[in-house]
């Protein structure tokens, strides 16, 4: 099997790379596409996850910024900006010191998990937090942006569809064609729009086809099902806790050409994905990522999403990104025992079959 050398170099064809874009990478992409056996039977569909929370920084983003960042850098760019809710952050400072590039993150104080914070001031990024959402930050720094001679790396950005749309190809070639059903979580909504792209370019250049889309929002942000902005959304799942989505109208528009529906799911909906997910399969996704699992359940319950589909799940971050929601969302708690090993087996002991 040959190496990955990363997006830029393995979808070169698909991507906007002249000789002129430095071949950037952390070898991202190539992540694993995993068939979940237990919640397939229990469900009764074909379920896949694609756990992009492999990628080098442990979410998608990885995939988005190494394409944005060469570009910025191929542009001459000496530094890049972007509002998070703590992934793209955490993606932006990696890529952007590989780059040598000055970068600039900015956001929601006290709601971006903790694992995500190290990241960025790990990768030595320029942190600054604000009194207020994702959306206010993303307003901030399209405004400096414009402003200052620095490229704003968010999801606007173009090259970060293009970059995140290399998902879907793996999605194809993993399972030969596309799947019936794509189920992926909502936040900004640029990544629904990057895997729209994506299938619909492999499929020209393939004919690999087109999966229904379903994209799922945190019910206490979910702009697009309700038809409104949600001013101050909240979710457990922070990573989507986002109340005017950028990518609102093209999110829209890639799921009427194909199929499919926006959907929200309830935290306690999310909490149980989460939680079955890590305990039934061994895949361990942050809260937000699973969303999409969340939403499939529903829509199998409700008959929109047929059983005996083949189905991917994005699941879009690591779950250790984010340790206190896994901690806080789980009673169980170490057993205490002194140093001794009888009593260790005494223990042992209560517990059936051990
Ligand atoms: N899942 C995770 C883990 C995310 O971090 C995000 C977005 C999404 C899903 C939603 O993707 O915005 O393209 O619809 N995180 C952004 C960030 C907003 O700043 O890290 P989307």
């Amino acid at each position: 099997m040959s190496p990955n050398k990363g997006i830029l170099h393995s979808y070169k064809n698909y991507l906007p790379v002249t000789s002129a874009t430095p071949m950037l990478t952390l070898h991202e992409g190539d992540t694993p596409l995993i068939h979940l056996p237990t919640l397939s039977e229990e469900w009764g569909v074909n379920l896949y996850v694609k756990t992009e929370g492999v990628n080098p920084t442990g979410s998608f983003k990885d995939r988005g910024m190494v394409m944005a960042v060469a570009k910025a850098k191929e542009a001459g760019s000496k530094a890049i900006i972007c509002a998070s809710t703590g992934n793209t952050s955490a993606a932006a400072a990696a890529y952007g010191s590989r780059a040598g590039l000055r970068t600039i993150v900015v956001i929601p104080a006290g709601k971006v998990a903790l694992g995500k914070l190290a990241q960025a001031s790990m990768y030595g990024a320029e942190v600054f937090e604000i009194e207020g959402n994702f959306d206010q930050a993303l307003d901030m720094v399209r405004d400096v942006s414009e402003k200052e001679d620095v490229t704003l790396v968010n999801s606007v950005n173009p090259y970060r569809v293009e970059g995140q749309k290399t998902s879907a190809f793996e999605i194809c070639d993993a399972l030969g064609t596309a799947p019936d059903v794509l189920c992926i979580p909502v936040g900004n909504a640029g990544n629904i729009t990057s895997y729209g792209k994506g299938f619909k370019e492999y499929d020209v250049a393939r004919g690999t086809g087109q999966p229904q889309l379903f994209g799922f929002e945190a019910e206490g942000a979910a702009a697009i099902v309700q038809n409104q902005v949600v001013r101050e959304p909240e979710t457990l799942a922070t990573a989507i806790r986002i109340g005017n989505p950028a990518s609102w109208w093209a999110a829209l528009e890639t799921v009427k050409q194909v199929g499919g529906g926006f959907d929200a799911v309830k935290d306690e909906e999310i909490v149980a994905a989460y939680r079955g997910l890590a305990k039934a399969e061994g895949v361990f996704a942050e809260p937000a990522s699973c969303a999409s699992l969340a939403g499939l359940k529903k829509k199998i319950a409700n008959g929109e999403i047929k059983k005996g589909s083949t189905v991917a799940c994005v699941l879009t971050g690591n779950g250790l990104k984010d340790p206190a929601a896994a901690l806080d969302t789980n009673d169980i708690e170490p057993i205490r025992i002194p140093n001794e090993t009888e009593t260790f087996l005494s223990h042992l002991h209560r517990k059936e079959g051990v």
